[in-house]
């Protein structure tokens, strides 16, 4: 009686152990700068859900960070540039500001920024994920994926767009072009944005605007209905996130 006691205890200890490492692992983002320069990620989560690793943190050229998503996580990436902050944490960027803080803690970023967005799948399903110019542009972003399976592509805006916006799209610092406005963040008019009588995909169709950024990056989102070529799935994947991939 006692060593069956014992071996149901045993028993019950394997389930709630095995069942804690399933939690514990999940989708693993790893957030890598190929850049020059230093980069200040930020990560919102939607939904309602826990913020990760505080929602920011700065990532030196050459290095990387592992973030981990637990199951049905759904949220966006972005990096940061021009960053300043002192010792507590308080500061401002040049792009993707957060609102004077290094770990933005649920608060997103001020646009133009590139953007990975993701959905990750529960108990095995699809993932969702895509990299967005609709908020604009602002550092070059590559997103690949790690295992996984399902048609899973390698996606991202790895051209360098602030070298080919516009005139009147551009952000400035100085005399460097520092970021690159979507043409509805620029000029606020229902055909950029797709609003108004321009809300379905049928009446919002691509413009000379959306046309330069989908000629440089073909596998990211230019405009709000640009879904079909857009929009990618991998199941039980992990991700790379790399700024200015080589
Ligand atoms: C994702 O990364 C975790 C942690 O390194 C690993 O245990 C898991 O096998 C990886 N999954 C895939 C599909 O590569």
């Amino acid at each position: 009686m006692a060593i069956f006691s014992g071996l149901h205890l045993l028993f019950f200890s394997f389930i709630i152990t095995t069942g804690a490492v399933s939690v514990v692992s999940g989708t693993v983002f790893t957030i890598q700068n190929s850049c020059g320069f230093t980069v200040w990620p930020g990560i919102l989560t939607g939904n309602g859900g826990a913020q990760l690793n505080d929602g920011g943190f700065t990532l030196n050229p050459g290095a990387s960070v592992d973030v981990t998503a637990p199951a049905g996580w759904s949220g966006r990436i972005w990096g940061r540039t021009g960053c300043n902050f002192d010792g507590s944490g308080a500061g401002r960027c040049l792009t993707g500001d957060c609102g004077n803080k290094l770990r933005c803690g649920g608060a997103g970023g001020v646009p133009p920024v590139t953007l990975a967005e993701f959905t990750i799948g529960n108990g095995g399903a699809k993932d969702f994920y895509d990299v967005s110019l609709v908020d604009g542009y602002n550092v070059q972003m590559g997103v690949t994926t790690r295992g996984g399976s399902g048609d899973c592509q390698n996606i991202g805006c790895v051209a360098d767009l602030n070298g080919r916006c516009p005139n009147e799209l551009r952000v400035m610092d100085g005399a460097n072009v520092v970021a690159c406005k979507s043409a509805c963040e620029a000029f606020r008019k229902p055909e950029y944005c797709c609003t108004g009588a321009f809300d379905t995909p049928a009446t919002c169709p691509p413009t000379d605007y959306s046309r330069i950024f989908k000629g440089a990056c073909p596998k990211a989102y230019s405009y709000a209905y640009d879904d079909a070529s857009s929009t990618f799935t991998c199941a039980n994947a992990n991700y790379s996130i790399v700024f200015c991939p080589r």
